[in-house]
């Protein structure tokens, strides 16, 4: 099992499902304005914000590196594909990057991820991602936690340092009378505003800093293909 596919046997004990339905409206409000027909959703997930825009008349498609979150969104009918953005075939109205997905990568990853996005979209195409400041990073993101429900037991173990998030994921599963334990680290990367400027493929035009919890902890980027 790799890593994303131990964050996504998890993250249903998280207790992110308010967070994320605030994302996905501010999303939503935010794509509003272009009337967009088609859209690309990188880092999918279970697949929940391409039902939203798919009930709003858009078509979508998701792609995932965890085969574990591809098979779930399959299993719902939705079209949605475990590759690399690079090859995905076809361009796209919008595309989206939900949820920290651009932390998921470090700087050079990050660079090449973004020129692959502005390739798959249409002349005048639109791309938004959200990135954690560093308060979303030391307020919100560093700890430790605790869930469990029946049949599994976590423990999320978060430091943050010198820019850069690890997570330890511990998870028990019971099967029968035993426990089968997975453990795994997700590493997340601050990344400045800066890095989004100048970027050859693609304009930052909007940026806005909001609070999902307590404190300022993430920035939406939005940016339109150069063309
Ligand atoms: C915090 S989850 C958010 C999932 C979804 N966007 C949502 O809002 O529910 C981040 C997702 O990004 C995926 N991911 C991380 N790096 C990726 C990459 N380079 N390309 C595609 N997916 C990636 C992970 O597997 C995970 O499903």
């Amino acid at each position: 099992m790799t890593n994303l596919d131990l964050y996504a046997k998890t993250e249903h004990l998280l207790g992110i499902e308010e967070a994320t339905e605030a994302l996905y409206d501010l999303y939503r409000s935010e794509l509003d304005e272009y009337k967009i027909k088609t859209l690309l959703d990188v880092g999918c997930g279970r697949g929940g914000f391409m039902q939203r825009m798919i009930s709003d008349g858009v078509k979508c498609k998701g792609i995932d590196l965890s085969s574990v979150m591809i098979e779930e969104c399959k299993a719902q009918g939705l079209d949605a594909e475990c590759i690399d953005v690079a090859d995905v075939e076809g361009t796209y109205d919008a595309i989206v990057a939900i949820f920290d997905v651009l932390n998921f990568m470090n700087k050079d990853a990050l660079v090449k991820f973004l020129d692959a996005i502005s390739s798959k979209l249409n002349d005048d195409g639109i791309f938004i991602a959200d990135i954690n400041t560093l308060y979303g990073f030391s307020d919100v993101a560093e700890g430790t936690m605790s869930a469990e429900n029946d049949k599994e037991f976590l423990v999320v173990d978060a430091e943050f340092a010198n820019d850069e998030l690890h997570t330890q994921f511990t998870l028990f599963e019971k099967n029968d009378n035993k426990f089968i334990k997975h453990q795994d680290t997700i590493i997340q990367y601050f990344h400045k505003i800066k890095t989004f400027q100048n970027l050859s493929g693609l304009k930052l035009i909007d940026k806005q800093t909001f609070s999902l919890y307590d404190t300022e902890d993430k920035t939406l980027l939005i940016f339109k293909k150069r063309q």
